[in-house]
């Protein structure tokens, strides 16, 4: 699996007041919106967590993902996976429901380093919360191909909802 690149000019922290982010454009209006408008209220609501990008000192926001929890069927998981699970009817898994780059920035490893960081806080968070996996719901085939760049499996149903085994997560950064 790619990853794990150092890029040092970057910090990701949680969305708080002092982040710039009128001006963010990744090339998906609800994205964009999302940003804009709703995620503040999200995180106050506990029902998604936004964590964002930036680089050096300045606060203006280049990127963000979301965190929630999340509970999946078992019988939405693949065979292989489904039957190293205890028979349980749901699971509990973390989503990662939005990510974006702002578009000036695309293309040079920026959203690796944010699909890094998302990983790699999913994975602390679910040594005290436990999580089988991080999932993924991408916004279309593009979205698709950048999260199977990076060992995303698609559920059978629906085939936009990706995930990545918190077991395979840890290997990454154990
Ligand atoms: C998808 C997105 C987050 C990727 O961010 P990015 O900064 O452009 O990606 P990076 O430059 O970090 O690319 C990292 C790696 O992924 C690959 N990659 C990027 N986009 C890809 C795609 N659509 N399909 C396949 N691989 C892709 C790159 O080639 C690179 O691989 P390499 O290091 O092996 O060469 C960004 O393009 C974006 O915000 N798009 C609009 C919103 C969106 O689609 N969000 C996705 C989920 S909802």
């Amino acid at each position: 699996m790619p990853g794990k690149k150092e890029e040092t000019r970057y910090r990701v922290e949680a969305l708080g007041k002092q982040h710039n982010r009128s001006g963010f454009t990744c090339g998906s209006e609800p994205l964009d919106t999302y940003l804009r408008v709703q995620a503040g209220q999200d995180a106050r609501k506990r029902v998604a967590a936004t964590c964002v990008l930036c680089e050096g000192e300045n606060n203006t926001v280049i990127g963000f993902y979301t965190l929630s929890a999340l509970s999946v069927d078992i019988g939405a998981w693949p065979e292989h996976v489904a039957k190293k699970l205890p028979r349980y009817p749901v699971v509990p898994a973390t989503l990662l429901g939005r990510q974006a780059i702002d578009r000036q920035l695309q293309g040079k490893g920026a959203g690796e380093h944010l699909l890094m960081d998302a990983l790699h806080r999913s994975w602390q968070a679910s040594r005290q919360v436990a999580s089988v996996a991080v999932v993924v719901d991408a916004k279309d085939s593009r979205a698709v191909e950048f999260y199977t760049h990076y060992d995303f499996t698609p559920f059978v149903d629906p085939p936009i909802r990706l995930f990545l085994p918190m077991s395979v997560i840890e290997q990454l950064f154990a």
